[in-house]
C-alpha cells in the first residue's frame, strides 16, 4: 500500500510529507518498507506568524483556532498533493496527517489532554484519499502520554540489535525510545530539543533568524556554568519518571528570560553554546541510567555540528550514529513513522507502545475521514508486526 505520512513538529519550520510503499509479510511478522522520498515547504509566512502569535503562553481566541485549523489543514492538503504527483505517481493510497500540536495538556508527569491542528477534509478534499488523523489522543484516553508516538515505529527498527540501541529525534523538544537488553522498552522527551536555542536565536536577531545555522553561534561561544547549573537545578521536569512528555507550552522565550534574570549581560554566543550544552547534557543525562549503547539521531537538531560534538562528548562511550542507518533519512524520519502509524490504523493494528507511552494497554489510533470514494476498509490484520525493515527505494537512496 502506498501511504504518505505528513508532520510538522513543535518548531513548526516545515510541513514534512514522505512517501512509503508498505507491505507486510504474511506469516514472518515483519512490515516492509520502501521509501519513495520526502518533500518540505515552510508554512505560508503569515500562517506561521499567525501560529506564533497563538501559541502558549499567548492566549488566543475560538475564531483564531478555526482560522489556524483551516490553514494548517490547507498547507497539509497542498504539500500531500504535491507529494502524490513527486512521489507517488498520483497513486498514493492513504495519507496519513499527524497536524500541527497547539497544546500538550502535561500536569506533574500526567498527560489531560493533547490538541493537533489541521482538519483532515482539507486533505481528504483536495487528494481523493482517505486520510488517518488525530493519532495522540486516544493514548491519552487510555491513560497514556499520547506521545512519543514515534517510539513504536523505533521499537521495530532498533529490534534485534545488539547492545542497548536508542533513537533520538530532536525536534523543538527532544525524545528518546530506548530498548534495554531484556528489559522493557522505555520512551520519554528528555527536554528541550532546539526549543530554547531557537527562541534564543530569533530574540538576539530580533527575529530575522530561526536558529542557529550550522550552529555557528554555539561554536563561537564558550558555556556559561552559571546558568547552565540554574537551568539544570531549577527545572523539575528533569526529574520526573518517565514516561514523561512535555512541549513548548514549558520551554519557551518566556522560560528563558526568567531564566536569564539577574546573571547580568551574556555574550550571544555564550547564551546560545550554554543552550545547546543543556540540550546535549538533558539527553545525556536521561540515557546514562539505560546504559545506551548506540544512539540513532535524527531531526532537525542533526544540522547542528555543534550540538551533535556536543552530544558526543555527553555520551561517552555510547556510539552516535544517525537515522539513515536504519534506512531512514534524519529529516524525514517522523513523516515515515506517521505514514507507518496510518498504514497500522487502517489496518486494525495499535500504533502505540503502552509501555513507553504509559497506556493501559494497546489501542487502534486515530479518526478516518473518507476520500473520493466510499471508505472500505481492509480485513483487520490479526498479529501486530513486530519489526519494520527499510528496503532500498527504486533508485537508490531517497531524498532527504
Ligand atoms: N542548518 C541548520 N543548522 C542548525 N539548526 C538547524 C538547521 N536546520 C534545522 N535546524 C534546527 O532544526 C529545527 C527543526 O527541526 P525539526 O526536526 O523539523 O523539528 P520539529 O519536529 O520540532 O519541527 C529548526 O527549528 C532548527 O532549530
Ligand atoms: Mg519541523
Amino acid at each position: 500500500m502506498r501511504v504518505i505520512g505528513l508532520m510538522s513538529g513543535t518548531s513548526y519550520d516545515a510541513v514534512d510529507a514522505a512517501a512509503a510503499d508498505l507491505e507486510r509479510g504474511a506469516e514472518d511478522g515483519v512490515l516492509r518498507l520502501v521509501p519513495l522520498g520526502m518533500v518540505s515547504e515552510p508554512y505560508p509566512a503569515d500562517v506561521r506568524e499567525a501560529l506564533a502569535a497563538a501559541l502558549p503562553p499567548a492566549t488566543t481566541t475560538l475564531a483564531e483556532v478555526c482560522r489556524l485549523d483551516t490553514r494548517i489543514g490547507q498547507a497539509f492538503a497542498a504539500l500531500a498533493s504535491r507529494a502524490d504527483r513527486e512521489l507517488c505517481a498520483g497513486r498514493a493510497e492513504l495519507i496519513a496527517s499527524h497536524g500541527q500540536t497547539v497544546y500538550h495538556w502535561a500536569e506533574e508527569g500526567r498527560v489531560h489532554g493533547t490538541l493537533q491542528l489541521g482538519e483532515p477534509a482539507w486533505i481528504a478534499e483536495r487528494s481523493g484519499c482517505p486520510v488517518v488523523s488525530g493519532f495522540r489522543p486516544r493514548d491519552v484516553a487510555a491513560g497514556g502520554q499520547g506521545a512519543p508516538l514515534v517510539s513504536l515505529i523505533d521499537l521495530m527498527l532498533l529490534r534485534g540489535r545488539p547492545g542497548v540501541p536508542a533513537a533520538l529525534n530532536i525536534g523543538g523538544i527532544a525524545n528518546v525510545t530506548v530498548l534495554p537488553a531484556g528489559g522493557d522498552p522505555l520512551a520519554f522527551d528528555t527536554g528541550p530539543g532546539n526549543a530554547l536555542i531557537d527562541a534564543a536565536v530569533r530574540e538576539l536577531s530580533s527575529g530575522k533568524r530561526a536558529y542557529d545555522a550550522e550552529g555557528a553561534l554555539a561554536a563561537a561561544g564558550r558555556v556559561h556554568e552559571g546558568l547552565l547549573e540554574r537551568l539544570l537545578s531549577e527545572e523539575p521536569y528533569y526529574r520526573i519518571p518517565p514516561p514523561r512528555t512535555t512541549g513548548k507550552e514549558l520551554f519557551h522565550a518566556g522560560y528563558l528570560r526568567a531564566r536569564l534574570a539577574g546573571l547580568g549581560e551574556l555574550r550571544p554566543q555564550d547564551l546560545v553554546a550554554t543552550l545547546t550544552r543543556l540540550t546535549a547534557r538533558t539527553v545525556a543525562d536521561a540515557l546514562r541510567p539505560l546504559a545506551a549503547t548506540e544512539v540513532f539521531v535524527s531531526g532537525g537538531g542533526v544540522r547542528n555540528p555543534a550540538l551533535m560534538a556536543m552530544l558526543r562528548e555527553e555520551l561517552g562511550s555510547a556510539a552516535v550514529r544517525g537515522s539513515q542507518e536504519l534506512g531512514l533519512p534524519a529529516g524525514a524520519k517522523e513523516a515515515y513513522a506517521f505514514a507507518v502509524l496510518g498504514y497500522l490504523s487502517l489496518h486494525g493494528l495499535p500504533g502505540n507502545d503502552p509501555g513507553c507511552t504509559g497506556a493501559a494497554g494497546p489501542r487502534v489510533l486515530g479518526s478516518l475521514t473518507p476520500g473520493s470514494r466510499p471508505l472500505r476498509l481492509p480485513a483487520p490484520a490479526g498479529r501486530a508486526p513486530h519489526a519494520l525493515t527499510v528496503g532500498a527505494p527504486p533508485g537508490g537512496t531517497p531524498p532527504g
